[in-house]
């Protein structure tokens, strides 16, 4: 009796305990949905003032961000889908957008989709083009991550298997989304028990006037870096380091991103817009400002600091509107910008690139941070 007494005390107590830590955060966990094969999916609502983040186990997706603009009205301001089957069908359909998730084994390009280690060659899915792209056939967006409330947000942990999408190693890896004073914050960390490499980013659109309002060629952008990885006509890095001084791709001062983008310039061409890694000039050591996104009518803006080496800045060429997002509305050419916070594209093909490798004992870590005002 005494023992089912002081059983049924201590679950009272971590039960109490559970609530407070959740109340304090402001984080609410509810379920999503269901995966097909019955798997419960849960989302995360992160709420701080009039700033809200959701969050979903399933691919890591931010599924929405709701921010005030000059007269606090707030408005999500990321491109994604109303219930869990969006995300689902979206992945199951051959030209997936990646509207939102975590990004891995490695974000973006690997030529050919082979690298070597250790003298060692690795072989991936070919996914886009010649090359492979954003962790694979079934990536990082696809999985379904353990989640857990902390204070302020969700940890999201998962183990991808040695030999998982062709990459070596048994990856553990933790991506933390906390909110906290207008600022979303994502940090990622993983350790592997055998040489691999590594490449993560979040890939979510945003339109700071609301998502589904229109294309974001109004919005004026402004990237700290000089210099932008020079890339073939597939998208992959040549290794050549380029200065953006005269070209489409200085964005050193703050200009409006329309301006330029359908000018005659090669690396637009290629590419329909932009869709180019810039080499940040703060060298990815230390968290520093990377972008600043600001739109007119709102008032919203978004400026985005990290402590990656570089920033991938597409403007959503791919869209053609195919996809249905939220509230039904169709998805068009350049509706939505991704600044993705990155190591290179193609990085384990070129020496000269900051290494993606991560070896046995070392901790890969990496911040960054989506700061939220108005002006
Ligand atoms: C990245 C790539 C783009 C495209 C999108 C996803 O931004 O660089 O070329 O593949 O992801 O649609």
């Amino acid at each position: 009796m005494n023992t089912k007494r002081a059983l049924m005390a201590s679950t009272l107590w971590l039960l109490l305990c559970a609530t407070a830590v959740e109340g304090k955060s402001n984080v609410k966990k509810e379920l999503f949905g269901e995966l097909p094969d019955g798997t419960p999916i849960d989302i995360y609502t992160l709420s701080d003032g009039p700033v809200e983040a959701q969050v979903t186990n399933y691919g890591g997706y931010l599924v929405s961000l709701k921010v005030p603009d000059r007269n606090g009205k707030s408005e999500d301001v990321v491109l994604g889908f109303d219930n869990l089957d969006g995300y689902v069908n979206n992945n199951t359909h051959k030209g997936t957008a990646y509207l939102g998730p975590i990004v891995g084994r490695y974000a973006n390009r690997i030529a050919n989709g082979t690298f070597e280690l250790d003298g060692k060659k690795y072989s991936l899915a070919i996914n886009n083009g010649p090359n492979a792209l954003h962790g694979g056939l079934h990536g990082f967006h696809i999985v379904v991550w353990k989640g857990q409330v902390i204070p302020d947000g969700v940890e999201l942990t998962y183990l991808s298997k040695d030999g998982e999408e062709g990459y070596p190693g048994n990856l553990s890896v933790v991506v933390r989304y906390t909110l906290n004073k207008g600022a979303l914050k994502i940090d990622y960390s993983a350790t592997t028990d055998k040489d691999t490499i590594l490449n993560l980013t979040n890939h979510s659109y945003f339109n700071l006037k609301g998502a589904g309002k229109g294309d974001i060629l109004n919005h004026n952008l402004r990237l700290h870096a000089s210099q932008f990885t020079w890339a073939d006509s597939t998208l992959v890095p040549t290794g050549e380091l380029k200065s953006v001084e005269g070209t489409p791709l200085d964005f050193r001062k703050s200009t409006r991103i329309g301006e330029r983008i359908d000018s005659d310039y090669e690396q637009l061409r290629v590419a329909g817009g932009y869709d180019q890694n810039w080499v940040l000039d703060s060298g990815g050591r230390k968290l520093a400002d990377a972008a600043e996104v600001y739109e007119p009518t709102s008032g919203r803006v978004m400026r985005v600091l990290t402590d990656q080496p570089g920033v991938q800045f597409y403007s959503g060429n791919f869209f053609d509107g195919t996809i249905k997002g939220k509230g039904g509305i169709a998805y068009q050419r350049r509706d939505g910008l991704c600044l993705e916070t990155q190591h290179f594209p193609d990085s384990p093909h070129h020496p000269n690139f900051p290494s993606t490798e991560l070896k046995p004992g070392q901790r890969f870590h990496r911040v960054t941070v989506f700061r939220f005002s108005t002006r």
